[in-house]
């Protein structure tokens, strides 16, 4: 089969060689690629003169520090473009052992991604301080949790993918710069319903250098997750209730500010006001629903806009029949029963918009 080692590389100049040595010694007529930000340290240096006299040594070489998921992004469409069949991720910082590695590429092509996992029977981590142990087990389980993909080491880096599932896999819409890109990578071959298979390694911490761990990474990763969510089929509707009722809300507001405006300003009677303001408020909700919340959607305009002002009037009356039945007929205080009438509206307005109004066609 044959095989490409992606190394991502910042600053790694004092374990690289050591690694490459390690790798060499499994005979498995690997190929690499390496790829570095500009390290200061001139770890790019010292893979060109590896280059001087082997073959099977390729460096991509960025501008500056552009992120762990952006550095996969290139090298696993490089390797695609080279017909490589299994595709390894590795750290440069012997912190993943290449004693794992010929076991690992046993199970493929049998299966489509092969994780190395820190979180099943036989794996674990050694010298990680507690924050870090926390930080991964915890960020590993708050995305499992949220994405509902049942691979225990979701953050890990030590992976192995066939070429097949890779190219399934649209990596334009790939977004994590950071350390998300692991768990993002992972989510969409569980999306293709890739076979993934978890191998237990023994996380070693790195000996030389510095781990590129950063608040920013970590932030990143926290609404990345969400994000994700959003995008995935499984978060998809929630993702589009969420903007409804953010447009709602700025409906809601263009709404008010119209009434207050008519009345204070151009003295129109309340009601005349309130007449206004509703119009020129759906219209503005509709276009911003139409080209943001519902932009899948490709009726024609006319069409929807006018569905769409059925459902918002539609909406009005039963506003007025909740508050009938709520109010006069069950005694609830007003305020009561307007905070459960809008929740109630708000999902009969986006069901019907949803499925209706801008349905798929
Ligand atoms: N080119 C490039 N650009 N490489 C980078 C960048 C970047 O911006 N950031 C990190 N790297 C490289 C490092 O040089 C190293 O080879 C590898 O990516 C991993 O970086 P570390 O800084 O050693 O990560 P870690 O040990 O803190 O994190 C490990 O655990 C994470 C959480 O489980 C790694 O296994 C990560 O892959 C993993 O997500
Ligand atoms: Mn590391």
């Amino acid at each position: 089969m044959k095989t490409l080692i992606i190394i991502p590389t910042y600053n790694e100049r004092e374990s690289l060689p050591e690694l490459i040595r390690r790798l060499d010694g499994l005979s498995g007529g690997f190929d690499f690629l390496i790829i570095d930000d500009n390290s200061p340290d001139g770890t790019a240096l010292l893979v060109e003169n590896w280059q001087k006299e082997r073959a099977d040594i390729f460096l991509l070489k960025r501008q500056a520090k552009l992120g762990l998921g952006t550095a996969y992004i290139k090298g696993f469409k490089w390797a695609l473009a080279n017909d490589y069949e299994a595709i390894v991720q590795m750290d440069a910082d012997l912190s993943h052992n290449p004693e794992y590695l010929l076991s690992m590429l046993a199970s493929l092509p049998e299966y489509g991604l092969v994780v190395g996992s820190r979180y099943v029977n036989g794996g674990g981590v050694e010298n990680w301080p507690f924050y870090r142990r926390l930080l991964s087990k915890g960020g590993s389980l708050y995305a499992r949790l949220i994405l509902g993909v049942n691979i225990k080491d979701l953050t890990g880096g030590y992976n192995i993918w066939h070429n097949e599932v890779l190219k399934k896999i649209d990596l334009d819409k790939i977004l994590s710069e950071g350390y998300s890109f692991q768990i993002e990578m992972k989510h969409r071959a569980h999306e293709q319903q890739a076979l993934i298979k978890e191998f237990p390694i023994v996380f070693e911490e790195r000996q030389g250098g510095k781990s590129k761990m950063s608040k920013k990474i970590i932030l990143e990763a926290m609404w990345r997750v969400w994000l994700i969510f959003f995008s995935s089929n499984r978060g998809k509707p929630y993702g589009k209730f969420l903007k409804f009722i953010t447009t709602g809300g700025v409906g809601f507001l263009v709404d008010l500010a119209i009434v207050v405006f008519l009345v204070e300003v151009v003295k129109l009677n309340l009601y005349l006001a309130n007449c206004c303001s509703f119009i020129v408020a759906v219209t503005v909700v509709f276009l911003i629903n139409k080209f943001w919340t519902f932009k899948d959607s490709s009726e024609a305009y006319a069409k929807q806009y006018f569905k769409y002002f059925m459902v918002s009037l539609g909406g009005l009356a039963w506003n007025f029949l909740l508050l009938n039945l709520f109010v006069d007929t069950l005694g609830i205080w007003y305020v009561y029963a307007k905070i459960i009438i809008t929740v109630i509206v708000a999902f009969w307005n986006f069901f019907v918009n949803n499925y209706w109004t801008f349905k798929k066609v």
